[in-house]
Formats: C-alpha cells, sequence, structure tokens
C-alpha cells in the first residue's frame, strides 16, 4: 500500500519503529496532528502491543514507543481508573508533570481503529480525570486570561460557559449534549471539543505556559495588586516577587503586605482556623459595643471548607448603634498586635483600583462602612504542644496571617447585607440580573428598589427578599454556582 509515498522521517515514532519497532502494514502519512498514542503494554502484552501499533500507524495514527511527556492519549487494556492513575504517577515520577494525558480504555482505541480516525473521547472511556471538570478548568482558565487582557465580556461569556457545564447532571461526553445549552458560543464550543477529542486544548495549554499568563496569575494573587498594576509591572519587565521586592518604592502599603504576607496568604484558610478568627472579631467587637452581633459571611457561610479569607457582617439590634464601630474595633485588634494590615473606610470604593476591581467583578457597589484587613492568627502557644505529646523539633510558627473583611451594616438592611455577603459572586450576579431583567426590581447589599413605583421593599431575612423575588428560598450552600 502507498507505496508512491516518499518515506519521510516522521518524528519519535518513525524512528523508534526503525530501531526494532513494530512489524506489520507500511506506516501512512500522520493524518491527526496533536494525537500522540502511548499503548501500555501492561496487560496488553508484547505482540499484541506490535500488532496494534502497527495497525495504527497504517491508519495514519502516531504512535510512540516510548512513553514522553508529548504523548496525549494512553491506552490500556483491563485497567481499573485507580491502577491507570496509579501508573501514570509511577511513569511521571515524584513531580508529576503539568499536563495528563488522556487515560483511556481499549474500547477507545478499537472504536477508532474500526472507524479509521480517532473517535471522540466519551466518558465511558476515560480512565482519567473526567471531561467535563477539564472542559470546565479550560473554559475558567480563558475567562481568568481574558479578565488579565480587560476583556470583561470575554472572561464573562467563557466563566458563564464553564458554569453552564458545572450545572449539568451528569458528565459531558459528546458535542451533541452542547446544543440548546445557554451561554455556549462559538469560541467556548471549540474548547469543548477539542477537550472531548484530544483530552486536552492546545489554546488553553498554550496560554497556561506563556509568561504573561503566568506572572499575571502571579501578580494578581498579590493582595491590593489588580489587572492594570500587574500588567504595568509586566510590562516593566518586573516578572516575579524578588523583582518586586527589589521596587520597594512603586509599592502601596497594601501591597507591601500583600507581598510580606504572601505566603500565609496564598494557603488556604481552614474552616477551624475561619472560626478561631470569629472568637477573635467577636471579643473585639463585644468590648466596644455589646450586643452587636458578628455574622460569617462569603464561602464558609456558603459550607465551604476553605477559603481565601473570612468575611464578617456585623450589626446592633438598635437601629444607629452600629455606626462607626470598625475603628474602635480595629484600634482594640491593634492593641493586642493582631493587624498586619487594615484599611477601613465610611465610604467605599473612593479610588480607583477598587473600582476598577468592582467593576471588573460586575458586583453593585455598597456603601457600607468596612475594613479590609490581614489579621495575625496566633497559633495555640508552645506549651500546648509540649504538653500533648512530642514537642516539635523545627521552631514552631507562631502564627498565620489571615485576610478578613469585615462589614458593618445597620440592622433595617441587614438581610440585604447578608444577602450580599454570602455571595457567590457568580450567584449574587445572576440573582441580580434575574430581579432585573424579570422582576423590574434593582437589588443590591443595600435594599431593593421598584424604580416604577419609586419604593423600596422592606425585609428582614433573606426569606423576605426570594420570596419578593418570586423565588423559593435558596440556602446558602446552594449558592456555591
Ligand atoms: N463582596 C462585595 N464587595 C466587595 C467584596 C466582596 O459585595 N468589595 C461580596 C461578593 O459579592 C461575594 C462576597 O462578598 O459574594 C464574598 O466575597 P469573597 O470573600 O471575595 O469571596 P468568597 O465567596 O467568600 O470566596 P473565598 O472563599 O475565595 O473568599
Ligand atoms: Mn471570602
Ligand atoms: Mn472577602
Amino acid at each position: 500500500m502507498a507505496s508512491g509515498v516518499p518515506r519521510r522521517r516522521r518524528g519519535p515514532g518513525r524512528a523508534e519503529e526503525a530501531a526494532g519497532g513494530a512489524p506489520g502494514p507500511a506506516p501512512a502519512p500522520l493524518r491527526f496532528p496533536g494525537l500522540i498514542l502511548y499503548l501500555a503494554e501492561r496487560r496488553l502484552g508484547r505482540s499484541r502491543r506490535a500488532f496494534l501499533t502497527g495497525l495504527a500507524r497504517a491508519k495514519g495514527f502516531r504512535v510512540d514507543q516510548a512513553y514522553s511527556p508529548e504523548v496525549t492519549h494512553v491506552v490500556m487494556e483491563g485497567c481499573s481508573a485507580a491502577e491507570a492513575s496509579s501508573w501514570l504517577d509511577r511513569v511521571l515520577g515524584p513531580s508529576g508533570a503539568p499536563q495528563r494525558p488522556l487515560l483511556l480504555d481499549i474500547s477507545w482505541f478499537t472504536e477508532s481503529m474500526g472507524r479509521g480516525e480517532p473517535v471522540p473521547v466519551e466518558g465511558r472511556h476515560c480512565l482519567g480525570v473526567p471531561l467535563a471538570t477539564k472542559s470546565q478548568e479550560a473554559l475558567e482558565t480563558l475567562a481568568e486570561a481574558a479578565g488579565f487582557e480587560e476583556s470583561q465580556g470575554r472572561s464573562l461569556s467563557f466563566r458563564r460557559a464553564a458554569s453552564v457545564l458545572r450545572a449539568l447532571p451528569g458528565p459531558i461526553t459528546s458535542m451533541s449534549q452542547l446544543q440548546g445549552l445557554p451561554h455556549f458560543g462559538d469560541h467556548s464550543s471549540r474548547i469543548v471539543q477539542e477537550v472531548l477529542e484530544h483530552g486536552v486544548s492546545r489554546e488553553v495549554e498554550r496560554v497556561k505556559q506563556s509568561e504573561r499568563y503566568q506572572t499575571m496569575k502571579l501578580f494578581t494573587q498579590i493582595f491590593g495588586v489588580g489587572v492594570k498594576t500587574a500588567d504595568r509591572w509586566y510590562r516593566e519587565g518586573l516578572w516575579t516577587l524578588d523583582d518586586l521586592q527589589g521596587q520597594t518604592r512603586k509599592l502601596s502599603r497594601q501591597q507591601e503586605a500583600g507581598i510580606r504576607h504572601f505566603e500565609d496568604l496564598s494557603t488556604p484558610v481552614w474552616r477551624h482556623e475561619a472560626d478561631a478568627i470569629q472568637r477573635i472579631v467577636e471579643e473585639a467587637v463585644w468590648q466596644v459595643l455589646p450586643g452587636a452581633t458578628v455574622t460569617m459571611t462569603g464561602g464558609f457561610r456558603r459550607g465551604k471548607l476553605q477559603g481565601h479569607d473570612v468575611d464578617f457582617l456585623i450589626t446592633h439590634p438598635v437601629e444607629g448603634q452600629e455606626a462607626g464601630l470598625l475603628p474602635k474595633v480595629m484600634g482594640h485588634l491593634e492593641s493586642q498586635g493582631l493587624v498586619r494590615y487594615q484599611h477601613t473606610r465610611n465610604n467605599h470604593y473612593q479610588d480607583t483600583k477598587d473600582l476598577d476591581h468592582m467593576a471588573s467583578r460586575n458586583t453593585c457597589m455598597d456603601a457600607y462602612e468596612s475594613c479590609f484587613s490581614i489579621l495575625w492568627l496566633p497559633k495555640p502557644s508552645p506549651s500546648f504542644y509540649q504538653k500533648s505529646g512530642e514537642g516539635p523539633k523545627e521552631p514552631i510558627r507562631d502564627g498565620k496571617a489571615v485576610r478578613v473583611d469585615l462589614v458593618v451594616a445597620p440592622i433595617s438592611q441587614f438581610a440585604f447585607a447578608l444577602l450580599g455577603w454570602t455571595g457567590s459572586q457568580h450567584f449574587e450576579r445572576e440573582l441580580r440580573r434575574f430581579s432585573r431583567a424579570e422582576k423590574k426590581l434593582l437589588l443590591n447589599s443595600h435594599g431593593l428598589y421598584d424604580p416604577e413605583k419609586k419604593e423600596s421593599l422592606p425585609a428582614t431575612s433573606e426569606e423576605d427578599i426570594f420570596s419578593h423575588l418570586g423565588l423559593q428560598y435558596i440556602t446558602p450552600e446552594q449558592r456555591n454556582a
């Protein structure tokens, strides 16, 4: 067959084959660029593996004899998902690899040979990470990257598409399932298709490897650094935290604190740490204003086990008592040596950094008294460890810096503030959109306004707000999507 085709070298597959690889039909020209197969010998056995290799090459597939990070599809026979992934872990070594190949059952290979081309990878073929998760991650990466380029519209489209996937009842295994789904434009569909067919999206991989994306991701992770600042630094040739530390005059007080505590702040806050912070905050609040209440909001209220910060909403049953509370609370915490950074304000969003930030999150601004802070959470004292058994050998870290947001609302607006600060951001955005579009009501963290009747609708609980909107109560745990 194909005797007229000149024999050319076509990469490692061919080179190794020449060095004593598979017998069988002569290889055809490569027909599926970007797809690199590796057949794991394990249960397959040597001669069957050699036969299948020859078969696939004759059909224009690239099949490598040796595993390399280039491989996109690993085919295995008679393996459970657990066996497959432990095999891969062993092959990749302790450090792992940034990009894992697809782990596929032999059924995918057989069907592809039958068809003469790679069949779309479906859930039943997969021995590894579900493709739905991979597609979601791919779309979220593109959303993030678009955000770095200040393309808010694009960013939002990718994010919406990702959250549509997340909300699907089952795994997505073929493109036909995307038909009729909202928020799936050409681009998002193309990405999902790539992931379904090849296990990865080339475009997304390229973005992830880029210097630009990696630097922007690092810099915007710093407390007090938004996209604009990160972009400016990047264009000035600053690419690492060390670069920044050598340029301290460029940094605001907030950014300096963000860099100083970078490690702590990029480690997740755990539930028990959030609870410990709550006790510290409550004690300070009660010192200053007995009878005030401190409610944990944000991701922890939605039942998340970890977060990037801890959010609290403070109020007092007597309207007006809460005013001016935060400076006193922060003063009290400061006197205990627990404040690493704080920015308290009566009126939000005076500086452009925050305006940008809020605009990019498309969250309605609110004007509550609030404080963005870094607090110090002391570890239980060393004597505690010594008493409870073997004392640690290495020096004990005496605590951890934690990002804490404090917001004060008068009791009359408490329900709206609670709803607004519980999130998720995506949920808030969609809820506000729904009330505007479907109910002609404007919702934000201060209230619910009817622009036609020019009146505010009162609420003393979140339940009241949902019922104004004609919705059944949605529990915080259900607001994660
Ligand atoms: N929020 C707000 N105004 C801000 C910051 C946050 O209204 N300036 C609201 C957001 O709408 C969000 C909630 O506060 O719903 C919590 O925000 P955040 O702490 O950023 O996110 P979490 O959902 O708590 O997630 P994480 O665990 O990462 O903190
Ligand atoms: Mn939070
Ligand atoms: Mn927060």
